[in-house]
């Protein structure tokens, strides 16, 4: 892998443009974020794949499609990646990505989908239905929806959006015959995030359900915000129907405003501002702004192209060490740069190629 991706970095974009590399130079930044020299987040990535962090290992796979996707050139770079992933991982965590937690499934087989997007290879779409059949056991809790894990005590936000978002995916991309269950799982499941309350008065997401009340309860994390804006997305071309866009566009106005609950005065995301963040943490944004990129892309706003710019160079001004020529970004977009491992990277290269792919049309 090391020897085969050096050559290809340095003659396409690395070694001749960091130098004039700016702050606005978004898919300079997108690319020199992920492919640093040495290659070691890209192996790190691999090796966190089939251990720790091991959700997000599936949202930085996708991420690594989505500068393929943007990037012709890198069409095929990872190809290798992600079989290796595909082969690797379920012997290391259970059979076909399939573990005790519907959210990691989901976060899985949303990224195999998009994985499969790119490369067209049905057993990367397989894998996202055979998990998403194990996922549609789980949706039987006494207030409706999806359980968090196979344990049945918690019902959190995150697992049914990332269902809402599957099961539309797959209405999207299994033959027409087939399509119709996955787009009623889909619509279920929507009406019943936007029923339970879970959005609430302030279009914001919280985090559960309490499951003896059934009433929501919780943060407002940033990614609860962002993978139903790639629910509505997807729902939204299975159906025609644009109400699923303006919900999702309520949830943006609200997250972007300047000083709400996500956003800062200077309006940069708050996520690992005030106070230390592990990996978790720090991983959250990274859909936020893929969910929002995907937004962006069929329904425009100029307010957003704003916020996802002024976040992009914010990061690259605030939270960036290049000191090394390797291009590290730290956890707080408004910085400074403190620290960096393979989710710091990840999320920064979510923020940067979404302003890549929303200011190159
Ligand atoms: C990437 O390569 C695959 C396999 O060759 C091809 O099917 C797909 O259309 C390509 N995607 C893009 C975005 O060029
Ligand atoms: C759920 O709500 C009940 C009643 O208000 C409360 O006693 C319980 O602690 C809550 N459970 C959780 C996990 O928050
Ligand atoms: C569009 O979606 C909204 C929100 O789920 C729903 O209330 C409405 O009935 C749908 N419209 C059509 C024409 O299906
Ligand atoms: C979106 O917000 C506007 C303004 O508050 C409101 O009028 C509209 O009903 C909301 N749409 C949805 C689908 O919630
Ligand atoms: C979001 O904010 C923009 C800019 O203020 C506004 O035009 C739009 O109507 C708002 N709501 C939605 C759903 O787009
Ligand atoms: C945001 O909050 C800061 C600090 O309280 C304040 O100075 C600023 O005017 C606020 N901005 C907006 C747009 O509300
Ligand atoms: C920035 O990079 C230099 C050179 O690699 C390193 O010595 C320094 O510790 C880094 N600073 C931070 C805040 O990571």
């Amino acid at each position: 892998m090391k020897m085969s991706l050096i050559p290809r970095v340095s003659s396409l974009l690395l070694a001749s443009t960091l130098v004039s590399a700016d702050a606005t130079t978004y898919n300079v930044n997108a690319i020199c974020t992920w492919l640093r020299p040495d290659d070691a987040l890209l192996s790190d990535f691999h090796r966190r794949a089939l251990g720790t962090t091991y959700w997000g290992s599936g949202i930085l796979m996708a991420s690594l499609a989505d500068i393929s996707a943007l990037y012709p050139s890198y069409n095929g770079t990872y190809f290798s990646t992600y079989a290796s992933t595909y082969s690797d991982a379920p012997a290391t965590v259970g059979s076909g990505f399939i573990d005790g937690y519907y959210d990691d499934e989901g976060w899985w087989a949303n990224g195999w989908i998009t994985v499969y997007d790119l490369t067209q290879d049905p057993d990367y779409l397989n894998v996202a239905i055979s998990l998403y059949n194990d996922i549609a056991g789980g949706y039987n809790t006494p207030c409706g929806g999806l359980y968090w894990s196979k344990d049945g005590t918690y019902i959190a936000s995150i697992p049914n959006e990332l269902y809402i978002t599957l099961a539309a995916s797959l209405a999207n991309r299994v033959s027409s015959d087939q399509s119709q269950s996955y787009l009623d799982a889909a619509v279920t499941a929507w009406d019943w995030f936007f029923n339970i309350g879970v959005v609430g008065e302030d279009r914001l997401v919280v985090d559960r359900v309490n499951v003896s009340t059934c009433l929501p309860v919780g943060i407002q994390y940033s990614y609860n915000q962002g993978v139903i804006l790639s629910a509505a997305v997807e729902l939204y071309q299975a159906t025609g129907n644009e109400t699923y866009l303006e919900y999702a566009g309520n949830i943006t106005n609200a997250t972007t405003a300047i000083n709400s609950t996500l956003t800062g005065a200077n309006g940069v995301i708050l996520d690992c501002h005030n106070g230390p963040c592990d990996t978790t943490g720090a991983m959250f944004k990274g859909p936020w702004f893929r969910g929002l990129h995907q937004l962006q892309l069929v329904y425009p706003h100029d307010n957003w192209v704003d916020y996802i710019t002024n976040n992009a160079q914010s990061l690259w001004n605030n939270a960036l060490n290049d000191t090394d020529g390797q291009c590290n970004t730290g956890a707080d977009f408004s910085g400074p740069m403190s620290d960096v491992n393979e989710v710091t990277q990840g999320a920064a290269l979510d923020c940067l190629v979404a302003a890549w792919a929303v200011t190159s049309t």
